[in-house]
């Protein structure tokens, strides 16, 4: 008997352990802005203003209008795969800027710096890619 109260005791414990940590976790999280419901990326943006530097970069990089990405009636709405292929390049672009741009004065890529205007930038220099493998 008294051993069934140890472990359950111990089981309560570590129960209560890992919820608490899970809180910890999460509030290292940054909070999404109050301006936008569905940043998975941008959560460091500061304000409205920013955000729609953000995607003008993005839609004069493309050459497209905010419609190729949006359902304009609903911003938040991640329905087009467009936004969605969007969503990966900006997190490759944001880690591209922190980490190996991160020296003063750095020109940071943007989307523009490979789409140059391009819904698909050119990726075949001229000449040709051949004889080259990945890793
Ligand atoms: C190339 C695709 C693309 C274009 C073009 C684009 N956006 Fe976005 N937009 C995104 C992506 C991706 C996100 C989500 C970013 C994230 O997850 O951090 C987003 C997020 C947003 C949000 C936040 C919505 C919310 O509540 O979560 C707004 C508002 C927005 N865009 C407006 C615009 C406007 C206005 C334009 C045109 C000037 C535009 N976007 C052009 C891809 C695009
Ligand atoms: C390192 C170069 C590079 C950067 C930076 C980059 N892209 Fe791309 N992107 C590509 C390449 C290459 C493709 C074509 C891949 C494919 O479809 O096979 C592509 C494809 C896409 C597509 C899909 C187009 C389609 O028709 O399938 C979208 C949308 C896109 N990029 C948006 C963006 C946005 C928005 C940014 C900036 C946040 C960005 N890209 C930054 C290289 C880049």
């Amino acid at each position: 008997m008294k051993r069934t109260w140890i472990v359950v005791t111990a089981l309560i414990l570590i129960v209560l352990g890992s919820l608490f940590s899970h809180d910890l976790v999460f509030a290292k999280q940054k909070p999404e802005p109050s301006f936008a419901k569905n940043l998975q990326v941008l959560t460091f943006v500061k304000s409205k203003k920013e955000l729609k530097s953000w995607m003008n970069m993005m839609k004069k990089s493309l050459g497209v209008n905010c419609s190729y990405c949006h359902n304009t009636q609903n911003y938040a709405s991640d329905a087009k795969v467009a936004k969605r292929r969007a969503r990966m390049m900006l997190k490759m672009l944001v880690q591209i800027r922190q980490e190996y741009f991160a020296f003063p004065n750095a020109k940071k890529p943007t989307c523009y710096t490979c789409h140059q205007g391009h819904k698909r930038p050119v990726n075949i220099p001229p000449g040709g890619f051949k004889n080259f493998s990945d890793n």
